[in-house]
């Protein structure tokens, strides 16, 4: 009986999508990645000579596939050891990619910490605990980053969200004030809700108490962050569908306590609705408009504030956004990652950070989630390929890691110096070595008892100068920062790759 039910909305699935594609106009025809993800499908992983020939990332920055195989991956979280915990929604999933130790440019592993729960979303790490979103709730249990285990019972200290409906994805986030956020989207489209927490974020003590809605009108807020600096919540907002090619914007929003962003009864930048906006004025006039807007249909998910990772000047203080991509656009947009840039005056720049997930129409890959690792790179899931991307500053070039592994070139990143300049900024740089103690945790001659070497090596085929100037602007933890002038950090890193080289 079971089974004919189940036979039977199969069928029925597939006559919608086939009758969609049929005879809807173009602009609302369900796309290929579309069907794809609503089937819970995903393609092959890019080869690595697609990788060099579609993909791009800025200048100095590395990218290459670290894990693969997935499905559909979507949220991650990086452990205080290194490794990523990872939901793979559909498959009720919660996975673990170990860090790489053997230093081949891949997770060393993947192992399963959950299953069977019901549409895994969102995660957070707080005081020792493992916080997983369901769609109708929000659990934690005990987990160990040494042993890469969780203790003790899992248990749902959330319950009677409301889950399913168009948006069911539940993202957490512990902010500055050690509360905890959860994002509850919309059911429909654009509609009255029943369930006041829908198209919210809502607010909890750690232990799941104290429910209090902290902004509203946020269709599917999927991505939120707070500015370090400002400790401004902010979040990603995707616009309703239906309403033509370019309309209305998706929205970037800051997030205040008590806020309203306008949903269901206006759109970008307080248009009224054309279905729920007429006699909704006085609501409207309330309503925060968006800090700024992103492209109609672009679906941006995660977002995340630079912090500790390796980046050039340029990117320091922005934040990279994952657009997911349009599914019911004429032309597809979307597909990429973006940096945005807050000037003086506080508007937002967007610029392109990671792209080719689509090229002529054709989609290879679709970005979800952006973490930073222990080792100063960014992690960047994709659950249209079923993979997770590593984008690494200062590793040599815009070539893919694992090719430049395949063919090392002998190359001589202190080629561009003369010989005298060469020997001079060495020399300055072993001075300032020995003057900040740099052996104490990097040579095991001179480190005292107790301190945890790392031992100096390989550089020139990881680093250039301004890799390493990089590095030294933000260093990876523990690595402590050095007040240091652009020009002492240029001979230290001259000194490194010169004694490395020898
Ligand atoms: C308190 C200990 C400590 C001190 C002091 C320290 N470092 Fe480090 N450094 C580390 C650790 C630990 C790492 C590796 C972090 C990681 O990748 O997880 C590191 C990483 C590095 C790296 C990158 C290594 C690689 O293989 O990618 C360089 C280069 C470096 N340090 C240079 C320096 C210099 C130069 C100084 C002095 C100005 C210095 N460090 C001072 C602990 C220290």
């Amino acid at each position: 009986m079971l089974r004919r039910i189940f036979i039977t909305m199969a069928l029925l699935l597939l006559a919608l999508v086939v009758s969609c594609n049929l005879f809807l106009p173009e602009r609302f025809a369900v796309n290929a990645p579309m069907v794809a993800q609503m089937l819970g499908r995903t393609i092959d992983a890019p080869s690595s000579a697609q990788v060099e020939s579609r993909y791009r990332v800025p200048e100095g920055f590395s990218l290459a596939i670290w894990a693969s195989e997935l499905g559909n991956v979507r949220w991650m979280k990086t452990t205080a050891t290194g490794d990523v915990i990872a939901t793979i929604s559909r498959a009720g999933k919660v996975i673990l990619l170990e860090r790489d130790d053997d230093g081949d440019g891949r997770s060393d592993g993947e192992q399963t910490l959950f299953e069977g729960l019901n549409r895994p979303f969102g995660l957070e790490l707080h005081d020792g605990w493992l916080y997983i979103g369901e769609t109708d709730a929000v659990g934690r249990i005990r987990f160990d980053d040494d042993t890469r285990t969780t203790s003790g019972e899992y248990e749902r200290i959330i319950t009677g969200l409301p889950g399913g409906g168009n948006h069911w994805t539940r993202t957490l986030g512990f902010g500055p004030d050690g509360m905890l956020y959860v994002s509850v989207g919309s059911s429909c489209n654009v509609c009255l809700e029943e369930d006041p927490r829908r198209a919210t974020i809502v607010r909890y003590r750690p232990d799941g108490s104290d429910e209090t809605i902290y902004a509203a009108g946020l269709r599917n807020a999927v991505g939120f962050d707070w500015q370090p600096g400002t400790g401004k919540l902010y979040a990603t907002d995707n616009g309703r569908d239906l309403l033509g090619d370019d309309f209305p914007p998706c929205e970037l929003n800051d997030v205040v306590e008590g806020g309203f962003y306008g949903w269901p009864f206006a759109n970008g930048d307080n248009i009224p609705d054309p279905d729920f906006g007429p006699g909704q004025e006085a609501r409207i006039a309330t309503s925060i408009a968006p800090a700024h807007p992103f492209r109609a249909h672009n679906a941006p998910l995660g977002i995340h504030f630079i912090r500790e990772a390796r980046v050039p000047a340029q990117l320091q203080g922005a934040a990279l956004v994952a657009h997911h991509g349009s599914w019911n656009r004429t032309e597809k947009d979307g597909y990429k990652v973006v940096s945005l840039h807050w000037d003086a005056a506080g508007r937002i720049r967007e610029v392109d950070f990671m792209t080719g997930f689509e090229k002529n129409e054709d989609v290879s890959g679709r970005p979800v989630h952006i973490v930073e690792g222990h080792d100063g790179a960014f992690y960047i899931s994709d659950d249209y390929a079923g993979v997770i991307w590593r984008v690494a500053y200062g590793e040599g070039g815009s070539a893919s890691a694992a090719a430049l592994r395949a063919e090392p070139v002998a190359r001589d990143p202190l080629a561009g110096l003369d010989a005298e300049e060469r020997s001079s900024l060495a020399d300055q740089g072993r001075a300032l070595y020995a003057a900040h103690q740099c052996a104490t945790c990097h040579d095991p001659e001179a480190a005292p008892e107790g301190v945890a070497v790392k031992p100096l090596a390989d550089l020139t085929r990881r680093y250039d100068i301004a890799g390493l100037e990089a590095l030294f602007s933000t260093p990876p933890s523990p690595m402590p920062i050095v007040p240091l002038s652009a020009n002492e950090k240029r001979a230290l890193a001259v000194y490194l790759l010169e004694s490395d080289t020898l």
